[in-house]
């Protein structure tokens, strides 16, 4: 029997899988294990199940010298040093596909939520705004007809593709491998969807100049990571009506504090990371991260095995 920490209650019965073959430590109580309780808990760890909440370094490594195996419960795993953890032998995994449909959801979600300003519409109504039908209240943009461009074409970024063309809408789509070029698509685009992994090359790839290159008709959507966006630009641009709106499901800082200056933005619609947060994906990626763990513990081939180098 393995000794596993996982970092957080999950939902489902996925635990109970996990328990019945190995010694299972689930951290309780609410948010993330701090730091501190997070490097000793892993001291006499063999594999541990964590979250995009958790940094997996280097620090983290040295303070658990048994770790053999790490699941995220996430597909991103830019929370984790890969090429350290590679160096040690320590098997990684993380929990794609199964959340594909529901992130693309969100992201097409919030592209219409913000096209119709959907959230203060709806405000209105409840603070008695709403008197009567209006010709020329709450106008919104339209999404048929328009251009999105995509901005990784991953599986997530290929999904909200297929969404788009049911729409009517026109796709454009870049990646690291090609498409049209981002400074055209920025330049082109209606609705900018973020997909992109964060990596040393995408972070902070949306920054001033981006900004003043879209349209200032044009909608920013983010349900990838908060840091592909610079923060402060992002507030400038929807303050000084460089873009006409930005709806983020990601943050950096994550989470956003309800006194961040960034929310004082115009035409801002915030979610708090909610991309794969359906029942169904989350009962899914608790199954995949715990069949990630039994293979790794069991000296299976692990199913979702992330090397350095993958862009997830
Ligand atoms: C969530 O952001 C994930 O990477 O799964």
């Amino acid at each position: 029997m393995a000794r596993v920490f996982v970092t957080r209650e999950l939902p489902g019965t996925a635990l109970e899988r996990l328990a019945s073959a190995h010694e299972v430590r689930v951290r309780s109580g609410e948010g993330p294990p701090s730091r501190g309780e997070l490097l000793e808990a892993v001291a006499e760890t063999d594999a541990l199940l964590c979250l995009l909440t958790e940094r997996v370094d280097a620090e983290l490594l040295d303070a658990a010298p048994e770790l053999s195996a790490v699941a995220n419960l996430a597909v991103g795993t830019d929370n984790i040093d890969l090429a350290e953890c590679e160096r040690r032998g320590i098997a990684v995994a993380n929990t794609p596909d199964i959340l594909v449909e529901a992130t693309a959801d969100l992201a097409f979600g919030l592209l219409l939520a913000a096209a119709r300003g959907l959230v203060d519409a709806a405000a209105d109504v409840r603070a008695g705004r709403w008197r009567t039908w209006e010709p020329a209240g709450w106008l919104g943009r339209s999404v048929g007809g328009a251009t999105i461009g995509i901005v990784g074409t991953g599986k997530i970024g290929t999904a909200v593709a297929r969404r788009a063309e049911g729409f009517g809408m026109e796709v454009l789509s870049t990646s690291r491998s090609g498409g049209t070029p981002l400074k055209e698509l920025l330049e082109r685009a209606d609705f900018v969807s973020l997909h992109c992994p964060l990596t040393e090359e995408t972070r902070g790839l949306i920054g001033a100049p981006e900004l003043e290159r879209m349209k200032p008709t044009a909608i920013l959507i983010n349900t990838a990571r908060g840091e592909i966006v610079e923060t402060e630009a992002l507030r400038v641009a929807l303050a000084d009506g460089l873009i006409a709106g930005a709806a983020l499901d990601v943050t950096d800082p994550e989470p956003l504090g309800a006194d961040h200056p960034l929310l004082d933005a115009p035409n801002l619609l915030v979610v708090p990371h909610i991309g794969s947060a359906t029942h169904q994906a989350r009962e899914a990626m608790a199954d995949l991260a715990v069949d990630n763990l039994l293979a790794a513990l069991a000296g299976r081939a692990v199913p979702n095995r992330v090397s350095a180098g993958d862009t997830v």
